[in-house]
């Protein structure tokens, strides 16, 4: 499984994270090197982007301007750490991608798809993931599990509504492309969650 794009898409508190990690250590026990990189936040540029974007006092920031911040930080971390990985021939765990503008600034903000697909074709110059695992959570059972942990950031904040139109966003998209986007229900426990992602990619190898 060499030089693949693996992307983990989710609302808030759908256990990506921790996937992630056990994804990434299944793989190594295999003998396949995989890097672990994130959006927004991927490179040193997407750092400060991400604490723009998220920091719980950055109330002030327009939806287009949070879309286009979204597609800064892709278009540095598509050019410098995913194109450049899978070229060595390496797996890639991202914790979003272009998805996640859909479902958040297209269905959960309301601007254009259109639009947002135009953007993303910018940033990424067409690279698509091999394959998106979308871990589907009601985000009522979700979020329950986060305020439990911390404080809310500023997109964790937006009200229930716009989360419940984000996992529509998703869904719609797993209906659209299903060569693409597998969802898993998230909602079962954790070891179950990783056996089925693990079933998947080896079905998908
Ligand atoms: P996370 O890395 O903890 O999942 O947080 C990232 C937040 O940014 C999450 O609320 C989803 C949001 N987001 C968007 O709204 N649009 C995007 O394109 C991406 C990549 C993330």
């Amino acid at each position: 499984m060499s030089g693949k794009f693996l992307v983990f898409e989710g609302v808030e508190g759908c256990g990506k994270t921790s996937q992630i990690q056990r994804t990434q250590e299944w793989l190594e026990s295999l003998n396949i090197s995989a890097i672990v990189t994130r959006e927004p936040g991927g490179t040193e540029l997407g750092l400060h982007l991400r604490q723009l974007l998220l920091e719980a006092e950055s109330t002030s920031i327009t939806n287009k301007t949070e879309l286009l911040l979204y597609a800064a930080d892709r278009s540095q971390h598509v050019d410098q750490i995913i194109k450049p990985a899978l070229a060595e021939g390496k797996v890639v765990l991202c914790d979003r991608y272009t998805d996640s503008t859909i479902a958040y600034q297209g269905w959960g903000r309301g601007i254009s798809l259109e639009m947002i697909e135009q953007l993303n074709l910018l940033a990424t110059g067409g690279l698509q993931s091999n394959l998106t695992i979308l871990l589907d959570i009601d985000p009522e059972i979700s979020f329950n599990r986060i305020v439990a942990k911390r404080q809310l950031d500023r997109m964790e904040q937006a009200d229930l509504a716009f989360h419940h139109r984000v996992r529509q966003g998703f869904l719609s998209l797993a209906e659209k492309f299903p060569e693409r986007i597998v969802a898993i229900d998230a909602n079962q426990n954790i070891d179950k969650v990783t056996a089925d992602i693990q079933q998947l990619l080896i079905s998908r190898r």
